[in-house]
């Protein structure tokens, strides 16, 4: 038998009428929120992903009933005023997805995610699976946001990431600068490599890297 009841989606009041055996997948799809994804719809994969009361849960086996006078956020509430919330920014930056298919679910438990190091968040991040594969973008995106300075700078950021603050920086931060640093220190032989094969003079490593390092200069510190 139907009963009604109200709860709040994203800060937004409903009150519905729903049978015993809905799930809460079904209830928020019903009412128009398709960021929450169904994938395995039996609680393995983590595409349903949404918080009830600030704490992450399957919605594919979460009663709906369940929800009454509570409060559920999905992957549309996270953003404010048009801002992109943190997480939601690391996937973007770090280009944490492919189909995008568990992009939503894998934001929901990150954000909420517990960890100090790499291994602990693989581990933490086993509720959720992506078809993909794309784990490695995965955890790159989301290691950046741990506020343990335990993490190695290697950890921390990816050549990917690197490049991409270069090309949207207008000017060179400390930050881009350590992380080139660190990357020209970590793959000098493969650097001396791709300039030399981009018929950069291949007896003159010396200037090669005078040439790389003069263009960096062009983007002077403002
Ligand atoms: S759809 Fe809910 S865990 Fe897979
Ligand atoms: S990005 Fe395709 S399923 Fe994860």
């Amino acid at each position: 038998m139907e009963e009604a009841f109200k709860f709040q989606v994203n800060n937004q009041d409903f009150t519905v009428n729903c049978h015993p055996g809905t799930s809460l997948l079904t209830l928020l799809r019903q009412l128009g929120w398709f960021g929450v994804h169904r994938g395995c719809d039996r609680g393995d994969c983590g595409a349903c992903t949404v918080w009830v009361n600030d704490i992450p849960i399957h919605s594919c086996i979460y009663p709906a009933m369940r929800i009454a006078n509570q409060s559920v956020t999905t992957i549309e509430g996270l953003s404010e005023n048009g801002e992109l919330a943190p997480m939601q920014q690391a996937f973007l930056q770090g280009q944490g997805f492919q189909c995008g298919f568990c992009t939503p679910g894998m934001i929901m438990s990150a954000a909420k995610l517990p960890f100090a190091s790499p291994e602990e968040l693989r581990l933490a991040l086993k509720g959720n699976l992506c078809r993909c594969t794309g784990y490695q973008a995965i955890i790159e995106s989301i290691l950046p946001t741990s506020p343990s300075p335990s993490l190695h700078l290697s950890d921390r950021v990816s050549p990917n990431k690197t490049v991409q603050q270069l090309s949207q920086a207008k000017h060179l931060t400390p930050q881009i600068l350590c992380h080139l640093v660190y990357y020209i220190l970590k793959y000098c032989d493969r650097l001396i490599l791709t300039l030399t094969s981009a018929k950069l003079t291949a007896n003159q490593p010396k200037h090669s890297l005078a040439l790389l390092l003069s263009s960096l200069m062009q983007m002077s510190p403002g």
